[in-house]
């Protein structure tokens, strides 16, 4: 994965590029990084902040021969080898927010946001987007990401090396993308699991259709997460921002 590497300077985003690649038959493993984004997106329809050069902002394309319901699985596989990259290089522990915050002393590090062009039996293509604070100051972001963002470079104390993190993830993701087409899902959220807060915590879940409050009790061989409510009903969550509660 990362052999055919599309670099630019600025774009709208990523996800865009690698779509469109993926649309002009580009292989598996292309990898499309730019400095900066200037309409970097997140999940839920939001925007994701990108400025030029500190942070990294990558989509990674893979042709997986699955049904599109396994791509959520992905997501996870991939935070798992970004928990890995980071750990690799920083020294600094990492958690694993359900499904997709990497946190480090409960700021949020890292987002990953997987799209996928599909038919109803087959994924043709699946776009892991990935947006990492890498050198950021506490004081270069925005005032609404300030008490809740954070980068490599802050909890490290000193500054990263991007292209050592991207080549890291580059490798735990092939060698868990290798793992999960041979063994299946299994292994890999075993070690999901070992990296999560949420699970086993008091949540609340935001999803479009309101918010429901309970136990997080695992996730499902989907990668979906299962909520226990107050009334013992099991919920299975497949898109919610979550909030640990105390
Ligand atoms: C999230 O909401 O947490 C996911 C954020 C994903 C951001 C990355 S940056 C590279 C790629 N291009 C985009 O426009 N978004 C993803």
């Amino acid at each position: 994965l990362g052999r055919s590497i599309h670099h630019y300077d600025a774009v709208e985003s990523t996800q865009k590029i690698a779509h469109k690649l993926a649309q002009e038959h580009a292989p598996e493993g292309t990898l499309v990084i730019a400095e900066e984004q200037t309409a970097g997106r997140g999940r839920m329809a939001r925007s994701w902040h990108s400025p030029k050069g500190s942070g990294i902002w990558m989509s990674l394309l893979l042709r997986p021969e699955l049904p599109p319901q396994k791509a959520p699985q992905f997501t996870l596989l991939t935070a798992v080898a970004l928990v890995q990259a980071i750990e690799d290089i920083c020294d600094v522990q990492v958690e694993i927010k359900w499904p997709n915050d990497l946190l480090i002393n409960n700021r949020k590090v890292t987002g990953i946001l997987t799209e996928l062009q599909a038919d109803s039996e087959q994924i043709h293509s699946l776009i892991i987007g990935i947006g990492m604070n890498v050198n950021q100051k506490q004081e270069d972001f925005p005032k609404e990401l300030v008490d809740i963002a954070t980068s490599l470079a802050i909890e490290k104390g000193s500054e990263v090396s991007r292209a050592a993190i991207v080549q890291r993830t580059m490798y735990h993701l092939e060698k868990y993308y290798h793992l999960y087409m041979e063994k299946g899902f299994a292994p890999i959220k075993l070690l999901w699991e070992s990296y999560a807060i949420s699970i086993g915590r008091h949540i609340t879940a935001r999803t479009f259709n309101g918010s429901i409050s309970g136990i997080a009790s695992g996730i499902t061989e989907e990668g979906v997460l299962l909520l226990e409510d107050d009334q013992g009903a099991v919920h299975s969550i497949y898109s919610a921002d979550i909030e640990i509660n105390p």
